[in-house]
């Protein structure tokens, strides 16, 4: 008799709503690939970011500035293919949004009909404001981001953690109410003080997802490539390595090395 194949429950904008309303953390990890996103997704992760980090992890930049928006639609459309079940957010890159509502709304709708993800992240405050409400009247779904966004190293200057001081605390506040006001689904806040990331997840309806952010938000990101030990040179006090991958591969590919130069590999059972 044919099986039937189980059917899975696919998260949705609406899921991670009622994630924050039951007191349910979500687990959010990037990924960039098929192989990665098919495993990242099989262990039950609820959304996957194929960020513009892919600029630094996957194509060696320093920052996140010069990955373009055809490339992160051959990310996301590798990502697409392999995920049954998590939510699929990509990064709107550098250069494809800001300033100009019409051009974010032409990048959204790139990204949603080249790639098939179910939804766009972009950063910034009321800055961005026009371009998310833009996106929306076309039915993308949109995440916002705060606190320290990358795509604005230049003038932030440091990659330290942001919002330290009461001003700029207090507009970083203002700024999750006018995302949320616009329609994002929901939020990430990446370094800022975990005090003012609890008091900003407790203030809004929408779901708030830290990075470097502490416990009192509503879930958690990490890049893949440091929470497997992939990278090595990167150890923020935020990151908890879970795996040292890096360490596993480089002891396997010199066995490997030395297997050949050998004449151990392959035997008599690896060939025809
Ligand atoms: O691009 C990225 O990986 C991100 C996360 C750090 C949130 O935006």
């Amino acid at each position: 008799m044919p099986t039937r194949k189980t059917e899975v429950k696919k998260v949705t904008t609406h899921t991670l709503h009622e994630m924050k309303r039951l007191g349910e953390k979500i687990a959010m990890l990037t990924a960039y690939d098929y192989t990665t996103a098919k495993i990242v997704d099989g262990a039950g992760i609820d959304v996957i970011l194929v960020g513009d980090s892919a600029s630094n992890v996957m194509a060696g930049h320093e920052t996140t500035l010069p990955i373009t928006l055809d490339q992160m639609i051959y990310h996301a459309s590798s990502v697409v293919r392999a995920v049954d079940r998590a939510l699929i957010v990509v990064d709107l890159p550098f250069g494809s949004y800001q300033g100009n509502s019409k051009e974010a709304l032409n990048s959204a709708i790139r990204i949603m009909k080249e790639s098939g993800a179910h939804s766009v992240k972009l950063e910034g405050g009321s800055e961005v404001k026009e371009s998310i409400e833009r996106i929306l009247t076309a039915g993308i779904p949109v995440m916002g981001h705060l606190g320290l966004t990358p795509q604005s190293i230049y003038k932030f200057g440091t990659y330290n953690v942001r919002a330290k001081e009461e001003e700029e605390a207090k507009r970083l506040i203002e700024d999750a109410h006018v995302l949320e006001k616009a329609g994002c689904f929901a939020i990430v806040l990446e370094k800022v003080p975990a005090a003012l990331a609890t008091k900003v997840a407790r203030e809004l309806e929408i779901p708030v997802i830290g990075i470097g952010a502490g416990g009192g938000v509503d879930g958690q990101v990490l890049v893949y490539h440091d929470l497997v030990g992939l990278t090595t040179e990167f150890s923020p006090r935020f990151l908890r390595r879970y795996a040292n991958l890096a360490e596993e591969i480089n002891t396997a590919v010199g066995k490997y090395i030395s297997d050949v130069k050998k004449k151990d590999f392959p035997n008599e059972s690896e060939q025809y």
